[in-house]
């Protein structure tokens, strides 16, 4: 049965404290926990426990008999417990056979890999018994004992508390965490591991020991992620007054990680991907990226550790807000435009065909099986969303005020969505309850836009209007407060001074749609304008407003903010994509030539452009469609970019490439990356509609490219081209990144890539390169994730081939691993809204997977959802 919000009760029994103490090895560990209870001596006590080896039993130092506990189906109940108690459990584990990387598991190999461990959301359950729940907060001593020569570095969360010798070659250490914490953010590490170090005086005058640690070969690629975390130390600092509260931070790479990183207390583990960089081998991207990910693990120390979640539907408050947080500094690092316009495109490609599938949950989902399937786009991307409308609301200063009470108030303490709207509507003196129902519903509301303009009366009215979807969360739903940045642009592309209600409100505004619908008045206009509606993308909606092309031209060329000059330009793209499907003109001609025009324009920033020049991707495109036909989607978009490579014209695309060949060595400004970014999208152009040049181009690319970003873009074009060179280029890249896993992943993915028919073969015949295995996420993800949720044309198949393949897969990942097998499985999310050929295909396919009897818990919730219909 699933876990439902609305049965949430505080714990029985709290713990105070833990004395947790291991004594490692690589195929038996063994764990002696301490727990001081406290609680109500007529309640039971139940403990979480998944499938653990119990060695003894003891309550205040007697050992029990065995009739005085029951271990049964993941719980441990003692009897006799009273207020004070301390039990201790000893218990043997095995970390070496844990696939499933969740509770304690072995990174790498046997002879040369580190142990770790992983807890979010319910992993301590398989290390020890204990309250496995957000709420239940504890103060944490652990002792690790290894054998010195195989476990040199041992660490855990907290303050180091001491270390010394044992007999027989062993060592121990101790930490100490001052802070109380849900058992989901303890973390311990332990092998052979090498270190880069620095001290970081904090604003309130702490000097804390900053230490990344990784395996030997990769320690020199740790720097950039050392000044991003200074950076995002110091960033917090000034921007949310926020400081760090521990001695050492520590902070671990792995190659073996379910997710992209954890934050646990004092100690982050990183997947290696979000924390190593170096020139070579890392896109600017993954650069970006890695900033990002350090970013948002610091930051959940006071979003998240400091303050926790009360429980696990609660997980938007701490994960929405971090990445709202991450959001900010990546814009303040980097560009505010840029970085808005990757967002809000994530959004589009991830979170919206979630919340229009039968997978779509609310921020806040009311019930779940398995939460593990809840760290989705929903909770982290559309959360993020919902958290910058209402700092778009407050303004900066009110924000700030509204964040440092939120802190204040709940510091030490599992909270609640209400806490949050609470402190924030508090310090305010408003009432942001109304914005609860953002966080209770599911699917993208519809917000429709119609204009009028009355010449005589000089005024120009907008009507908005709101439409939700009726879910079978909530077939009745509230109106939700919208709010709506707007600008109105005269025929000359300037903006006009607004007046509302007789006031003048300056040149953008921003109206709060909170009824099903509202009528805006703007005075004082003299001819007809063009509306910039949703501007900075102010709401996380699907904007439905009947733009005639040359208006939505217009603010592509116009609009002085580059977020909305994307913003129309992908709109203008989705009608130009119509164009395209139905022999029209007039939109593709607007969207063309307003980008040749663009094009020309040398003072635009070059990522920008590059932005510019690429339409919706084709899951996007998708999304518009009553009826998805993927090879035709991806026909059609082809076609569209090919056009708008012509109307630039062949000579100037390749003068544009020539111009952006930089010499010398690697560069990695903010101009060297915005120059590779443009240089990129030119050659891809390029390639479709002069495939010799562009072939010639890429080849000398890819030899003479400095760094990975170059050098990647060259053996993409060159894979979907038929160059007799793709093959070389191939072997040549798997020859020379061998023994760096990270950039052998990349060379799995740009082959997962190739559009449409070839796409398959390709994937099985990868499937038998000596370097795949499905036991590494990181190397599942990068072949089979990208084939089936990055590649629509090729994994839709007619013949049902992709969906016939992936369940193969699936099944054998999740023996293996569950929660992989699980996120892999989402690809087949919105298979309702096929073409009637696929759609069968799929559902055979789905019907019988679902029908296997041995399914983790992860995956046979997956299936079962995105069966219904
Ligand atoms: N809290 C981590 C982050 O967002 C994600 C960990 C999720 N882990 C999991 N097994 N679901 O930073
Ligand atoms: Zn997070």
């Amino acid at each position: 049965a699933p876990i439902r919000l609305r049965d949430y009760a505080p714990p029985a029994w709290r713990v105070e404290s833990i004395e947790l103490s291991f004594e490692l090895g690589i195929d038996t560990t063994e764990v002696t926990a301490r727990l001081h209870l406290r609680g109500d001596a007529s309640r039971p006590l139940r403990l979480d426990g998944e499938g653990l080896e119990l060695l003894a039993i003891a309550l205040d130092e007697q050992p029990l008999d065995a009739g005085a506990w029951r271990y049964a189906d993941g719980v441990l109940e003692v009897d006799g417990v009273s207020d004070g108690s301390v039990l201790t459990t000893r218990v043997r584990t095995h970390p070496a056979a844990n696939t499933a990387l969740e509770g304690l598991y072995l990174s790498g190999s046997r002879e040369a890999g580190f142990l770790l461990t992983q807890c979010e959301a319910e992993g301590f359950r398989h290390i020890t018994f204990f309250p496995d729940r957000p709420d239940v907060l504890t103060r944490y001593t652990v002792t690790l004992q290894a054998d010195r020569a195989r476990f040199p570095v041992l660490l855990a969360g907290g303050n180091p508390d001491g270390a010394g010798d044992l007999p027989d070659g062993r060592h121990w250490a101790r930490f100490v965490d001052p802070h109380p914490k849900p058992c989901y953010l303890f973390a311990l590490v332990a092998g052979r591991l090498e270190k880069i170090e620095r001290d970081y005086l904090t604003g309130e005058g702490r000097t804390v020991k900053l230490v990344i640690w990784s395996e030997a070969n990769v320690i020199d690629s740790c720097h950039y992620a050392m000044d991003a975390l200074e950076r995002c130390m110091r960033w917090d600092e000034q921007a949310y007054g926020r400081h760090y509260d521990l001695d050492v931070f520590h902070v671990v790479a792995t190659h073996d990680f379910n997710m992209g990183a954890m934050e646990n207390k004092g100690l982050n583990i990183f997947n290696a991907k979000y924390l190593l960089a170096d020139p070579d081998t890392t896109t600017d991207d993954e650069y970006k990226a890695v900033e990002a990910v350090v970013a948002h693990e610091y930051f959940h120390n006071w979003s998240g550790n400091r303050v926790t979640c009360r429980d696990w539907f609660q997980l938007s408050l701490k994960e929405g807000l971090t990445v709202f947080r991450e959001q900010q500094f990546s814009a303040d690092m980097n560009s505010t435009a840029l970085k808005r316009i990757e967002d809000v495109a994530l959004l589009r490609r991830a979170q919206f065909p979630e919340d229009a599938g039968p997978l779509a949950h609310p921020v806040r989902p009311a019930e779940y099986r398995e939460i593990n399937n809840f760290y989705t786009a929903t909770v982290y991307e559309k959360g993020s969303e919902l958290v910058r409308m209402l700092a778009g609301k407050l303004g900066p200063e009110g924000f700030r005020r509204g964040m440092d009470r939120y802190f204040e108030r709940n510091d030490g303490r599992a909270a609640t969505i209400e806490d949050f709207l609470a402190a924030l509507g508090d310090a305010n003196d408003l009432d942001l309850m109304p914005y609860l129902a953002w966080y209770g519903q599911a699917g993208t509301p519809r917000l429709r836009a119609r204009g009028h303009f009355d010449a005589g009366a000089r005024r120009y009215t907008l009507t908005l209007s709101q439409h939700a979807q009726a879910h079978a969360d909530l077939p009745e739903k509230p109106p939700l407060p919208i709010p709506v940045k707007l600008a109105l642009f005269d025929r000359d592309g300037r903006m006009l001074a607004l007046r509302m209600d007789g006031q003048t409100v300056g040149h953008e505004a921003v109206v709060v749609l909170d009824r099903d619908e509202q009528t805006f008045a703007f005075d004082e206009i003299e001819r007809s304008p063009v509306p910039s509606l949703l501007r900075g993308f102010s709401a996380p909606v699907i904007l439905e407003c009947d733009y005639a092309p040359a208006d939505l031209a217009l603010l592509l060329t116009h609009d002085p903010d580059g977020f909305n000059r994307w913003e129309a330009g992908q709109q203008l793209a989705a009608l130009a994509f119509d164009d395209c499907r139905h022999g029209g003109q007039i939109a593709l001609q607007a969207w063309c030539n307003a980008l040749a025009q663009l094009f020309a324009d040398p003072t635009l920033d070059p990522a920008l452009l590059a932005d510019l020049l690429t339409p919706p991707g084709e899951v996007e495109l998708a999304e518009r469609e009553q009826e998805v036909d993927p090879a035709q989607i991806h026909a059609l978009r082809q076609q569209l970019q090919k056009q708008l490579a012509e109307t630039i014209g062949a000579f100037a695309l390749a003068q544009r490439l020539a111009a952006l060949e930089v010499a010398g060595p690697l560069q990695l400004d903010a101009v060297a990356k915005a120059q590779r970014r443009l240089k990129r999208r030119v050659l891809e152009l390029l390639a479709l509609i002069d495939a010799p040049t562009a072939q010639a181009r890429a080849d000398a690319q890819y030899r003479r490219a400095q760094g990975m970003t170059d050098r990647l873009a060259a053996l993409s074009v060159l894979v979907r081209s038929d160059a007799a060179s793709a093959a070389d280029a191939l072997a040549d890249f798997r020859r020379r990144h061998a023994d760096n896993p990270l950039a052998l992943d990349k060379w799995f993915a740009v082959q997962a890539q190739l559009p449409g028919e070839r796409a398959l073969e390709r994937v099985r015949s990868l499937e038998s390169d000596p370097a795949f295995t499905l036991k590494n996420p990181n190397r599942a993800r990068a072949l089979l994730g990208t084939f089936a949720s990055g590649n629509p044309s090729g994994f839709h198949r007619a013949d049902g081939a992709g969906y016939q393949l992936l369940a193969e897969r699936l099944v054998a990942l999740d023996a293996l691993n569950p929660q992989i097998a699980a996120r892999l499985a989402t690809a087949f999310n919105g298979w309702q809204r096929l073409e009637p050929v696929r759609r069968d295909a799929a559902r055979r396919v789905l019907s019988a997977l679902a029908e296997k009897p041995e399914l983790s818990r992860n995956l046979a919730e997956i299936v079962a959802g995105v069966l219904k219909s």
